[in-house]
């Protein structure tokens, strides 16, 4: 068998660590309905600016405006300011959030949760159960009864790296893009449907001016939501992409955020085939997962064409998706993945019962998530500044 590939350094012990092993399949232990879950309700934010730092604000956050269809995805890819992170962020701007809000409460209650992530690890585990592809490698840690978990982010850049050294295909189809190109366009779908003032009220050659500035993946607003999962309850901070109309004053009222995504246009209907909705079906799972994690309601898919033109338009309500699906292909069920994640984050924390650093593991074609403690300590999944000011509080 292969070593296994870590960066994090072994605990420095004869005996190799207990290996706990969580299998995915079968899948019809997770049917039936959901656990029961709570709306996820925002109990903190933060933005990051023009330069990617962190600020206690709403600064970046962006209204929604529909883009011109027939627009061009492509253009600007030259001056693209592409922001991709050099340092592992661990959780650090989550609990600087956090921490931040427990310092303004007046009762000075905690933000206590099980569980505190990015939303992107939750939307990694939700959508495992109908990806077959599906691998991951997280890092968990359990301090004061909460545990944290974050992406293992030297894996990643690791992986990342090797896919940028590897040469573009030599011969590109005409319809065919490089991988930097479609990502581009899903930022330059960004730049073109959100603005920082309100659309009503912001004068249309403005509008037009911004939706021509340079495209940047800098600045950003998060939001953090406590969550749960049966009774499992988490603490969420994930990116919003942006709100269709003003953020609601009372605490109660459900923020109406968007979701911006690019797809493929699907052909016309009389030329429609299985295999076509099954893939833009199948894509509808991240969707729905992401934005109902941190509550989104509403999804807005751009559609465009091969070679990146935008087409059309179309917004989805997020609740709406799983039943959408369930009527169509059933290529996944949303209650499976609901429960699938329970169930997970119940093992979960009966592995997670020590403090030190467990790395959470889905490889490839595995189809079983193993966890094993690798070494002391909190690995700086915590950070010391939130460590320094928990301590405070006591
Ligand atoms: P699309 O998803 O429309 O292609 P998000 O949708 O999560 O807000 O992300 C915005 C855009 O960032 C994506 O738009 C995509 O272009 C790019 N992006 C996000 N995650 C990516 C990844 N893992 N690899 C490449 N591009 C990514
Ligand atoms: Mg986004
Ligand atoms: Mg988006």
């Amino acid at each position: 068998p292969q070593p296994t590939p870590s960066i994090a350094p072994q605990l420095a012990q004869t005996q190799p660590p207990e290996v706990h092993r969580f299998p995915i399949q079968p899948l019809n232990r997770f049917q039936g309905a959901s656990a029961s879950i709570k709306r996820p309700r925002e109990v903190a934010h933060f933005s990051y600016d023009d330069n990617h730092e962190y600020r206690d604000d709403e600064s970046s956050i962006n209204y929604y405006l529909p883009p011109p269809v027939g627009a061009d995805l492509k253009e600007g890819f030259d001056t693209f300011r592409h922001y991709e992170e050099k340092e592992d962020p661990h959780l650090d701007s989550l609990l600087k959030a956090l921490a931040h809000k427990e310092s303004k409460d007046t009762e000075g209650s905690k933000t206590k949760a099980d569980f505190v992530t990015w939303r992107g690890m939750m939307t990694k585990i939700m959508t495992a159960p109908y990806d077959t592809f599906a691998e991951f490698s997280m890092f968990a840690t359990l301090h004061d009864g909460t545990i944290y978990i974050e992406e293992d982010f030297p894996s990643r850049s690791a992986s990342r790296a090797a896919e940028s050294s590897r040469p573009p295909p030599r011969h590109l189809h005409p319809d065919q893009q490089s991988q930097a190109m479609m990502s581009y366009w899903g930022y330059k779908f960004e730049t073109l449907s959100l603005i920082p003032t309100l659309p009503s009220t912001t004068p249309p050659d403005q509008i037009r001016k911004h939706q021509q500035s340079i495209t940047s993946n800098h600045a950003q607003h998060c939001s953090i939501v406590h969550t749960s999962f049966g009774p499992h309850s988490l603490l969420l901070g994930g990116e919003v992409d942006g709100l269709l109309s003003p953020k609601p004053t009372n605490p109660d009222t459900p923020i109406p955020w968007v979701e911006l995504k690019t797809a493929e246009e699907l052909p016309p209907p009389a030329r429609q085939q299985h295999r076509d909705i099954l893939k833009f079906e199948r894509k509808l799972l991240k969707f729905w997962a992401q934005s109902f994690l941190l509550g989104v309601p509403r999804i807005v898919v751009g559609f465009r064409s091969k070679s990146g033109i935008l087409r059309g338009l179309q917004m989805f309500n997020t609740h709406e998706l799983p039943g959408m699906v369930r009527r169509g292909t059933a290529c996944w069920d949303g209650n499976v993945c609901i429960n699938f994640a329970a169930e997970f984050l119940g093992w979960l924390k009966e592995t997670v019962r020590e403090e030190g650093v467990y790395s959470v593991v889905l490889r490839k074609k595995g189809g079983v998530v193993e966890v094993r403690k690798v070494r002391e300590g909190t690995g700086g999944i915590v950070s010391e500044e939130f460590l320094a000011w928990r301590k405070k509080q006591k």
